[in-house]
């Protein structure tokens, strides 16, 4: 079975594994274990509750008081497409309605497993505040060609 839980420090080199071997494959930006450390508080993790072992991680930033992010979100190849990476994202959002953020973005290549968990398309060019994180810190910066995503959580139906 699954879990979904918060992290403890011991995750944190399963989280540095995790992100970074998508880092590599160019699907996400790297994270040193120093930044992982400082966002922890915003990371959830997927357990194999057989394993113990953490197959899965993403995080949910707040970007201002009207505005959360979905980031570093990373499904281990082998447990990929049996619905991890929704429970993550599902349960992310879910802080975002805990803290009653209204609007949650995210910035991917993974276009459609976004749409179908109720993203939609948004015009980067509407997210100043994500540009004072961690895009400054992203070797793309002006070129970046991940696409915009965002949800609106009290208008969801569901
Ligand atoms: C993107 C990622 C997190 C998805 O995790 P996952 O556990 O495989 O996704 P799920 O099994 O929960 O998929 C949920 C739905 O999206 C679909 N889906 C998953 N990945 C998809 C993709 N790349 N393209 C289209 N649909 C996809 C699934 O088929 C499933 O559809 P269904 O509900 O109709 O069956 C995972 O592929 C991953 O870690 N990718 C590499 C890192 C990355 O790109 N992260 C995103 C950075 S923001």
């Amino acid at each position: 079975m699954i879990i979904i839980r918060r992290p403890t420090v011991d995750d944190v080199n399963s989280i540095f594994r995790l992100t970074n071997k998508m880092a590599e494959k160019g699907l996400m930006l790297s994270r040193s274990k120093y930044k992982i450390i400082t966002m922890l508080n915003g990371f959830l993790v997927a357990e194999d509750s057989e394993t113990k072992q953490v197959i899965g991680c993403g995080a949910f930033s707040l970007l201002w008081t009207d505005m959360g992010e979905v980031m570093a979100l990373a499904v281990d190849d082998a447990y990929q497409k049996k619905g991890v990476g929704k429970m993550l994202v599902n349960a992310l959002l879910d802080e975002g309605r805990r803290l009653n953020v209204p609007e949650v973005i995210t910035l991917t290549y993974q276009v459609e497993f976004f749409k179908k968990l109720g993203f939609a398309l948004a015009d980067k060019d509407k997210f100043p505040r994500k540009m004072w994180r961690e895009c400054l810190e992203c070797p793309k910066l002006e070129q970046c060609d991940e696409i915009a995503l965002h949800i609106f959580l009290n208008n969801e139906k569901s």
